[in-house]
């Protein structure tokens, strides 16, 4: 949801076109956050000026913008600050006004692109308007450029920092926010609270990088005598502890103080002591920084970034609570081709595709086939604990959710420990009861999803123990819990979630697995699920050779249809519900998931010879019951097309139309059959020309509740 990248260049010589394409290229890889406008601020031909480009539409557009501008391209930077922004529209519709970058006034003394919601942006607005600001947009986001101007304006002796913090502390919501100003040229702020920021760092060759680890304190720094009392009320409520940095009575109090700690600093300097020429790429996510560096510092909630004069200073709004003291500057494992579309025609095909790999990099070093061990290092130290733990509850959203309902079975059958499933969403809404003895396993992809981070939060404070299973490396899930599984399916771009789903299911297998180890009685069921495991990437494979019958299929019997149903049984349900999220996501068609024993109940009314119709029916031990379900189908003339195993006899050739898949652990058997329906998906979306990788009204992160 909004994808923000900055790009700063210190005693680097760049001219225009480099640094527009840098920020054009950044935003197109972060495109799948959101993409209904897009926008960038850049410095202007003279000193204290900016140039903004914003568009409606794909980044694509922007870049069209650009060129058809008479824009002098050729001028060149020495030292340079440019940030950008692709949008998912929260507040007010996709339009040229409402995209970001947003500005104090229109000389854009402070330009803010912003991913998250300031949630009391209309006190913000209300004040500032009474302070005399106008406002043009519709956005949460203008209130912070408005609010940097208001205080700079009052304290023009603040450094970039320092009222970076003031305007930080009036702030409630979540934000990834970077902050350009005219008044601290080549400088740029980055914050975090709740949406994901990242910072590479590039510096020439032949420099000696010491790439050491970025500390700060918490030792409180006394704002100037001066500051204080120049300092002018904003807000009639009290200070509250750690609250705002502007007190009731315009004057700095003890409280106030304690939220300016100092942060030591990293300066990247050469052998014999000299400044070196550093580039800082600024990204919601790792994937539009790995072709420029590999070199990546992922900020925290609540940390302020301040890049100026080639040093990066980390801040903290807030003391350290027992969180790390240190922001190591990582090197990161993503590959430039992992993030390309290479032969395929859509990062969604290409990931179908890659899934016979993902399942395995999910289980690499992990599953031992020959000892049949499991060993998930992240966990290694809660096993004992999660094992003692009274219930376990898994809480996501989307496919997510449906990959927590698929392995429900198999943790309930190997732990014997009482397991609840749980939509954030839902769990947040009749606040359910959660104990210190629960264990919350929190599943995401992109671990960025608001309503899932919130559930984590209101679990944390009532003190259970948190697992996240995760997919994206430093999001915040995988930082918040106390342990968990990273599903190391890789990048995905593509907004409808597939590889990811299928590691998840394989990571959460493995997970009860281990939570199992122990179990004498189950010693037989974990072998033969280990031997699943092991056979799984190849039967994903079988599948995928089935594509062009599959799109076949869609051609005669799905196109131009209103609705489509899928009938599961058991953990078949979720295989029809992760199934029918797919359709509906990208191929716009409506389609139902229904449990096959729920049918008579009501569903049946539907069915009739024309309802396009999928029911799984591979073989596990509610067959029988699934298979009538099928005959009271057939029985109402409906014809449906059935998702079964290789050669299944009660389906016989003529007799229905099928897609056959391998058999394998019935545990596992939903790994298997949701490739045959993430085909239709797709197939169904390329059909009707729709835009697979992008489709309408959707982001990929979703960071709004
Ligand atoms: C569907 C899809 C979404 C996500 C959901 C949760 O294809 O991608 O339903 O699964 O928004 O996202 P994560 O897994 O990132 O928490």
């Amino acid at each position: 949801m909004c994808g923000i990248f900055g790009y700063v260049n210190y005693l680097v010589e760049k001219d225009r076109r480099v640094i527009i394409e840098t920020l054009i290229n950044g935003l197109s890889r972060l495109e799948y956050r959101g993409y209904d406008s897009a926008g960038f601020a850049i410095d202007g031909d003279k000193k204290n000026e900016v140039f903004a480009f914003k568009e409606v539409g794909k980044v694509a557009k922007l870049k069209k913008l650009v060129d058809e501008s008479d824009l002098d391209l050729t001028k060149i930077f020495d030292s340079h600050c440019g940030i950008a922004h692709t949008r998912w529209a929260t507040h007010g519709p996709p339009s040229r006004t409402n995209c970001h970058p947003h500005r104090s006034d229109p000389n854009w003394e402070f330009a803010i692109v912003h991913n998250g919601i300031i949630t009391n942006y209309k006190e913000l607005k209300t004040l500032l308007e009474s302070k005399g600001f106008r406002f043009e947009t519709e956005t949460d986001t203008e209130c912070i450029a408005k609010l940097a101007k208001y205080l700079y304006d009052q304290h023009p002796n603040l450094g970039f920092t320092e009222l970076a913090k003031a305007v930080i502390s009036e702030l409630e919501g979540a934000y990834g926010l970077l902050i350009k100003s005219v008044h601290f040229p080549h400088e740029v702020i980055a914050a975090r609270k709740g949406s994901p920021l990242v910072i590479g760092v590039k510096t020439q060759k032949r420099m000696k990088v010491d790439f050491v680890d970025v500390e700060y304190s918490d030792e409180g720094a006394p704002l100037p005598a001066e500051t204080a009392s120049q300092n002018v009320a904003l807000k009639k409520s009290a200070v509250t502890e750690g609250g705002s940095f502007l007190s009731p009575n315009g004057l700095l109090g003890a409280a106030d103080k304690s939220l300016l700690h100092r942060s030591q600093s990293r300066a990247f300097m050469t052998d014999d002591g000299m400044p070196m020429p550093t580039e800082f790429f600024l990204s919601s996510d790792p994937s539009a920084i790995v072709e420029h560096t590999k070199k990546v510092m992922y900020l925290e909630d609540d940390d302020i970034a301040h890049i100026h004069e080639g040093s990066l200073n980390i801040h903290r709004l807030k003391k350290a609570d027992g969180s790390s003291n240190v922001r190591t500057i990582q090197t990161l494992e993503l590959e430039l081709q992992e993030i390309m579309k290479g032969k395929f025609d859509h990062f969604m095909q290409k990931e179908i595709y890659e899934q016979p790999e993902s399942v395995v990099n999910t289980m690499r070093g992990r599953l031992d086939s020959v000892h049949k061990t499991v060993t998930l290092g992240g966990l290694r130290n809660y096993i004992s604990t999660i094992r003692r733990c009274r219930r376990i509850i898994f809480i996501a959203c989307g496919t997510s959710y449906h990959s927590c309902m698929a392995v429900r079975g198999v943790f309930e059958e190997l732990t014997e420990i009482p397991i609840a499933v749980e939509l954030a969403s839902d769990f947040l809404d009749r606040q359910a009861p959660v104990f210190r003895d629960d264990t919350c396993v929190f599943v995401s992809q992109s671990g960025e999803t608001a309503d899932s981070l919130l559930a984590l939060r209101y679990c944390l404070e009532r003190g259970a123990l948190t697992v996240g299973i995760v997919n994206v490396v430093g999001s915040s899930i995988s930082l918040l819990t106390h342990c968990g599984v990273h599903v190391n399916a890789g990048p995905e771009i593509g907004v409808a979630s597939t590889k990811a789903y299928t590691s998840q299911f394989v990571a959460m297998v493995m997970f009860a697995l281990s939570l199992s180890e122990d179990r004498h009685s189950k010693q037989a069921r974990h072998k033969e699920i280990m031997e699943g495991l092991g056979n799984i990437s190849s039967q994903i494979q079988e599948i995928l050779s089935q594509d062009q019958k599959i799109k076949k299929l869609c051609e005669d019997k799905f196109r131009n249809q209103k609705s489509l149903l899928i009938l599961g049984r058991g953990s078949q349900y979720s295989t029809a519900l992760e199934g029918a999220l797919k359709i509906k996501e990208i191929s716009y068609l409506h389609c139902e998931a229904v449990m096959s024993g729920e049918l008579k109940h009501g569903v049946l009314a539907l069915v009739d010879e024309n309802l396009p119709i999928i029911m799984i029916l591979t073989r596990d031990n509610l067959f029988k019951k699934s298979l009538n379900a099928y005959q009271q189908v057939v029985a109402r003339s409906g014809k449906p097309i059935v998702i079964c195993n290789n050669g299944d006899e009660e389906f016989s050739a003529g007799q229905a139309e099928k897609i056959e898949v391998p058999k394998t652990v019935d545990v596992l058997q939903g790994i298997l059959n949701v490739i045959p329906l993430q085909l239709i998906a797709y197939w169904l979306a390329v059909m009707e020309g729709l835009n697979v990788d992008f489709p309408r009204n959707l982001a990929k992160s979703v960071t709004v509740e």
